[in-house]
């Protein structure tokens, strides 16, 4: 028998405090208007000390299982896509998995940056459709406050902190559920994008550093490509498309999507003026707003995309 991936829960954290761009201003030498401007952002959420990648993952997973109407002992995996963890091992994932309770089942973290969460769905799709899981946990969860250089006004300003969570199960493979995914990356232009350090490398700083014209000049072809690449997989057309939940880095790349899909603005999910880019978090905390607030209706085709660092790139095209 022949599987899909269901999309059964939805779940969200944002750490508690807000910072707005002219608390941002006080710091470093920027202003409310430039970065509304160049990017759409007008806030974002900063964790506080207590706010860890994995509490913040566990949070979201626990609302993303109440929503489904189940409980940790029938999950059989749980993947965390985060360029954050707490700590180089245990992963993110099995912290989650002890604070949930589980006693079975596997969990693992998986690195791919902004484009994790759509990487992650990936996994958790090929785990569901060769029947080696049955029900998932996938969960973006970022703590980028902790690795920007706070006193440099071209990066420290685009990012935010927060987790997002879906549960997929298996469903009937002629149904609604994930209808595919594309996934992309190119190493060669890796340096346009990077966090100089690790725990491997310990005489480096551990700071996010970006050429974002560049980045900016990639994400735009580099997306269409894998927008077309997946409506074209399944037969479709822009036309057939109901909403687009992109990853939020920036309103204005955002839009060029929106544009590129013929998508009125209202279709088109944006959580970036008020979270800033949360990277692997950005894609399932945008779309649990619009599960949440009714805009994505059952039956709707939902299409999502992203770019991030690596540089890697991709989608997932959904039917709810
Ligand atoms: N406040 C005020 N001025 C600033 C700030 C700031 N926070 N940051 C930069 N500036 C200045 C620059 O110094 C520059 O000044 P100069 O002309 O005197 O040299 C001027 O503003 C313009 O700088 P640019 O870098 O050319 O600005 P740009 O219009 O390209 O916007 C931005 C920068 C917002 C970063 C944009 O390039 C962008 O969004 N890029 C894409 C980022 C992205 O998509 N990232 C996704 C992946 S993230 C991930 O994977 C982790």
């Amino acid at each position: 028998m022949s599987f899909r991936s269901l999309f059964l829960g939805v779940g969200t954290y944002l750490p508690e405090k807000v910072v707005t761009n002219a608390m941002l201003a006080e710091q470093v030498e920027t202003s409310d208007e430039w970065i509304r401007e160049r990017t759409g952002i007008a806030q974002r959420h900063l964790a506080g000390p207590h706010e860890s990648c994995a509490f913040m993952a566990t949070a979201a997973a626990r609302q993303a299982l109440a929503d489904a109407g189940l409980g940790p002992d029938r999950v059989d995996a749980v993947l965390v896509a985060t360029a954050t963890p707490d700590q180089a091992f245990p992963a993110t994932a099995v912290r989650v998995q002890a604070a949930l309770g589980m006693s079975g089942g596997f969990g693992f973290d998986l690195a791919a940056a902004c484009s994790g969460f759509i990487y992650a769905l990936a996994m958790a799709d090929s785990l569901i459709r060769s029947g080696s899981a049955r029900t998932v946990l996938v969960i973006g969860a970022e703590v980028y406050s902790r690795i920007l250089d706070w006193s440099d006004r071209t990066t420290c300003v685009l990012f935010g902190d927060g987790a997002g969570a879906v549960l997929l199960g298996a469903g009937p493979a002629d149904g609604a559920g994930l209808l595919s995914t594309h996934l992309h990356s190119d190493g060669s232009i890796g340096d346009l994008l990077y966090v100089d350090g690790a725990v491997g490398q310990r005489e480096a700083t551990g700071f996010l550093r970006m050429n974002g014209r560049e980045i900016f000049r990639h994400a735009v072809a580099k997306l269409a490509g894998a927008v077309d690449e997946a409506l074209a997989a399944n037969h479709l057309t822009q036309a057939d498309v109901d909403w687009l939940v992109p990853h939020q880095a920036n309103k204005r790349i955002i839009d060029a999507m929106g544009r590129k899909l013929g998508l009125p603005p209202e279709r088109v999910v944006v959580t970036v003026d008020r979270h800033a880019n949360t990277s692997a978090a950005s894609i399932p905390l945008a779309f649990a707003e619009a599960v949440r607030d009714g805009r994505i209706k059952r039956g709707d085709l939902v299409l999502m995309e992203a770019l991030g660092g690596g540089l890697t790139w991709g989608s997932a095209l959904l039917r709810m």
